[in-house]
């Protein structure tokens, strides 16, 4: 018997539509390139005074809304991004002022696209142990503020788009649903694959960020593409095995695979070396491109939208980011 489950999910995704010959404008692409290494076709973009906590609002309200709750009966809000609203303090505490729940815990983790599975496992744990009874989950990013369309940028700018999602975690209750398992990963040993290089400590220097950081490209991200997407294939593939086996499960036991939407190409390669039928992989990356940690409580959001996952459904969510970081969650929904 599971001790906790997603009461609900939201999302929000900004208005405004970009196309690939949109980022052609932004950069020397092509649309052929990008559909045929990525398979994205349209992104969005938020507008500039859109800070990721406001899109963290959004998804935040409409995961409340949908597990019955109000705002006041959260007691722990955790937040992932790569795109804070600000270098510090952490951007859950941005997040906190504009939902208007002061004096609860928050707590920022930054495990990069895989954080809404680091997130329900925190959530369970807290859960499991009585110390928390709702605790909502967001992850949120405005990529578009870190787009770089110079040559060496543009590998991972072509993928990058705007949007957040959120869920909320509650007890079971006696209830067969729930959160089955969660199993997390990191090896730091890849984390320069993709990473920024400022600003840091880590620069030899007594400055945090300096102009020549700007001039030269390190406030950047910077990824080697081929180890991140080889990495991307072999782990969340890993992923999948390890949550079957724990669980005691086959293939034919998972109704939806919902994994991090990276790249088409990689999620292809993921159906095959897994064998997992494609029509029960819930894909929405041609549509939004890659959101970083939003992209999978975005598509678990939708997914339960448009009736793929229904009330009973066994879930398996997989993710795989920078860090390198993976790791899945077997939901009961
Ligand atoms: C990004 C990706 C499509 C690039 O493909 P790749 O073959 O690895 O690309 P490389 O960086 O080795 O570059 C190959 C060529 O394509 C070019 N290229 C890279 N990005 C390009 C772009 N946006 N438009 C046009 N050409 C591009 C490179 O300049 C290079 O050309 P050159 O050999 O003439 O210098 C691919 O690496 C990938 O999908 N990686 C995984 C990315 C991912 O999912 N990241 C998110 C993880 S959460």
């Amino acid at each position: 018997m599971a001790c906790s489950r997603i009461l609900g999910t939201g999302k929000y995704l900004p208005p405004k539509v970009v196309t690939n010959f949109d980022v052609m404008k932004m950069m020397e692409t092509t649309d052929e390139f990008i559909v045929e290494r990525t398979g994205v076709r349209r992104r969005r973009h938020a507008e500039a005074d859109w800070a990721a906590s406001d899109l963290a609002v959004e998804a935040c309200k409409a995961a409340v809304a949908d597990a019955g709750l109000t705002l006041d009966q959260i007691d722990l809000l955790i937040m992932n991004t790569i795109t804070p609203d600000h270098a510090d303090p952490g951007c859950a505490f941005f997040l906190q002022a504009k939902l208007g729940l002061p004096g609860i815990a928050v707590l920022d983790i930054r495990q990069q696209c895989a954080g809404l599975i680091y997130g329900l496992s925190i959530a369970d744990h807290f859960i499991r142990a009585g110390t928390y009874r709702h605790v909502l989950v967001v992850c949120a990013e405005v990529l578009s503020t870190r787009i770089d369309g110079s040559y060496d940028g543009r590998n991972i700018a072509i993928l990058l788009g705007d949007g957040a999602g959120a869920v909320v975690v509650g007890p079971a209750d006696g209830t067969d649903k729930g959160i089955r398992s969660t199993l997390l990963h990191a090896d730091g040993s890849g984390a320069k694959a993709l990473y920024t290089a400022a600003p840091g400590s880590a620069l030899g220097r007594k400055e945090h960020i300096n102009k020549d950081d700007i001039d030269a490209g390190r406030i950047h991200f910077r990824m080697d593409g081929k180890a991140v997407f080889n990495g991307g294939v072999e782990k969340m593939s890993g992923a999948v095995f390890e949550s079957l086996r724990v669980n005691g499960l086959t293939l034919a036991d998972i109704d939806v695979l919902v994994p991090h939407q990276a790249n088409l190409r990689m999620l292809e390669a993921i159906v095959a070396r897994t064998g997992f039928p494609k029509e029960k992989v819930y894909l929405n990356v041609e549509e939004y491109g890659n959101i970083a940690s939003a992209s999978l409580p975005i598509a678990f959001d939708e997914a339960r939208a448009c009736g793929m996952i229904r009330d009973g459904s066994l879930v398996l969510l997989v993710a795989f980011g920078s860090g390198f970081v993976w790791g899945s969650a077997l939901i009961q929904q």
